[in-house]
């Protein structure tokens, strides 16, 4: 995957597990500013070797660190040079993630050798919200919990997200909103 995502799996570590940690941890495994070049594609060999790594040395399950950098993406995301695309994304979750393939499309055409998610509502009430995740990849249903978990905290919406059993185009989860006045917001 892309070197920002590589830079945010970093920052992630240093914030949660402590600088002390990164340094000892880029030093065992020989990670160099080279692993961190926002604009480079590195395999995805490479970047699920980073984070198995950060699981192991951490002692925090990979299924569970993801969802964890999942949730900080989204913070991360917010400040930075990804600011005002994350504030353009929409008034309302709804809206956010019916225009998150348009983002991402938009990102992909800048970055060659990306592989970008792609994400459908298959259902919007006032009570749920339903979407499905398609992917190339596997491996990452945490990450997407934790993604979402992180959108519903940003637009101040407190609700249950979980997975739901998988269609057979990709993993659909439900985001189940908590109280009236907050699908209402
Ligand atoms: C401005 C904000 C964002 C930027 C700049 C961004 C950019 C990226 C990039 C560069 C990748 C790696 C693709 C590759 O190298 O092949 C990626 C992957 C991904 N993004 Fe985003 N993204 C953003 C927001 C989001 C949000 C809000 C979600 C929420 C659902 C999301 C979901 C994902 C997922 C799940 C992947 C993993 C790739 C996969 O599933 O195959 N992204 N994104």
């Amino acid at each position: 995957m892309y070197g920002m995502i590589h830079r945010a799996a970093r920052s992630f570590a240093i914030a949660k597990l402590g600088e002390p940690f990164w340094t000892k941890f880029a030093q065992r495994r020989g990670l160099t500013d080279a692993a961190f070049i926002t604009a480079e594609s590195y395999s995805d060999e490479m970047t699920f070797g980073l984070v198995a790594g950060l699981s192991d040395a951490s002692g925090i399950d990979q299924p569970e660190l993801l969802e964890a950098l999942g949730v900080y993406w989204i913070d991360y995301a917010r400040q930075g040079p990804y600011a005002s695309m994350m504030a353009m994304g929409g008034a309302d979750l709804p809206t956010f993630l019916g225009n998150l393939n348009r983002m991402h499309g938009g990102l992909a055409m800048a970055m060659p050798g990306s592989r970008m998610p792609t994400f459908q509502l298959l259902g919007n009430s006032p009570d749920h919200l339903k979407l499905r995740y398609v992917s190339d990849r596997s491996g990452l249903d945490t990450f997407v919990l934790g993604l979402l978990k992180g959108l519903c905290g940003m637009f101040g919406v407190p609700a249950d997200v979980r997975r739901e059993a998988d269609d057979r185009e990709g993993l659909v989860f439900e985001i189940r909103y908590l109280t009236a006045a907050a699908a209402a917001a």
